[in-house]
């Protein structure tokens, strides 16, 4: 059975930066709570007139020059992203417009910060289908459009970026699992407030959060995605090489690898810089652990999100 496998990855930042002092400037709260309480000391923020579909770019291109492949050679494109260009066309066909592959399916996934696993998951399906050779899937975020710059529960957390992989088929399985989950019953906790049917406010529609609350869910959520990642390749902990998890604060992400039994040497972080980057998060984490040389071919890779809905999953990935 034909099984997918990572070909290339590649990532793209903006080069603005927002950085905790900037904040503290704006807002009643401190470099010290911030880097206490999340472990974020900066964020990358587009620049004016720089979108979703840019960054996707810039991370795609990359991902194909890592793999040695060209863009017209790609006949899926799947883009995970809650800050789209418009409304529509989604984001994955403006990409697909960019490239220049025309014809092949072109779709964006909405699934908060789940949504690249979610991208990877539905892109690893098409390719054990027969349906797609080569795939391009990417998580992008222009999360700080979203963001009440007076609200310090959330200002704090989100950034700007994107990170792609290049799936294609292979013998030896890559993709060994991918789970996905949600639970629509949280409406409340964490959400954007404006939409197309439900109407937007002419304030201004940002994310609201109760962080706390939504903390607590996730590190329950995430401990559980493990498990259920290992057990259903009936893997031990100590099989995994590396945790590539979601970037939401570096206290969930010591709470996964603690229930994982992993020390933090063996976690790749990038939250200091570049905070919540939400569907990009992980692909720019894997782009990252991969371009430093951590990340080795043959590698045991386990990646995990949660986000808003809520949603969650995981990744059992060997390089
Ligand atoms: O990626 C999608 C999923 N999202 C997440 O996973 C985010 C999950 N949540 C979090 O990361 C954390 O809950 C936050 C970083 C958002 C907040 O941290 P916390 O440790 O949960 O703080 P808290 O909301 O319980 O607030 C503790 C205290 C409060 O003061 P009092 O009532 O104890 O006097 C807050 O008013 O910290 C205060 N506080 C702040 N102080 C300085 C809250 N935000 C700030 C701030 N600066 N930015």
């Amino acid at each position: 059975m034909t099984r997918s496998r990572i070909l290339g990855t590649g990532s793209y930042l903006p080069a603005g930066l927002l950085t905790n002092f900037d904040l503290e400037k704006r807002m009643d709260t401190t470099d010290a709570w911030i880097r206490e309480r999340t472990g974020i000391e900066r964020r990358h923020i587009v620049a004016p007139g720089e979108t979703t579909v840019d960054m996707a770019e810039h991370a795609a291109r990359a991902a194909l020059t890592a793999a040695g492949r060209a863009a017209r050679e790609v006949d899926l494109i799947i883009v995970g992203t809650c800050t789209p260009d418009l409304i529509f066309p989604n984001c994955g066909v403006m990409l697909q417009g960019r490239l220049g592959n025309l014809g092949c399916p072109a779709l964006s996934v909405e699934a908060a910060c789940s949504g690249f696993i979610y991208a990877l998951s539905l892109a690893d399906k098409f390719i054990r289908a027969g349906e797609s050779k080569l795939a391009l899937v990417v998580g992008a975020e222009s999360l700080s459009k979203l963001t009440n710059m007076n609200d310090r529960g959330t200002a704090i957390l989100f950034g700007d970026g994107a990170g792609a992989v290049l799936l294609g088929p292979a013998a030896e399985p890559g993709i060994l699992s991918t789970h996905l989950h949600a639970d629509g019953s949280h409406l409340e906790l964490l959400r954007c407030t404006g939409g197309v049917s439900a109407g937007f406010h002419p304030e201004g529609d940002y994310i609201k959060m109760a962080g706390s609350e939504v903390f607590k869910i996730a590190v329950n959520m995430l401990g559980r995605a493990v498990d259920e990642a290992l057990e259903a390749n009936q893997l031990g902990r100590e099989a995994l090489t590396w945790l590539v998890p979601h970037q939401a604060n570096i206290r969930i992400i010591q709470a996964t690898a603690k229930k994982l039994g992993m020390s933090m040497d063996r976690v790749i972080v990038t939250v200091a810089d570049h905070g919540n980057t939400s569907s990009a998060s992980v692909p720019l984490a894997l782009d990252v652990g991969v371009r430093d040389g951590r990340i080795k071919r043959g590698d045991l890779l386990l990646l995990e999100a949660f986000g808003g809905g809520f949603t969650w999953g995981s990744a059992l990935v060997r390089y």
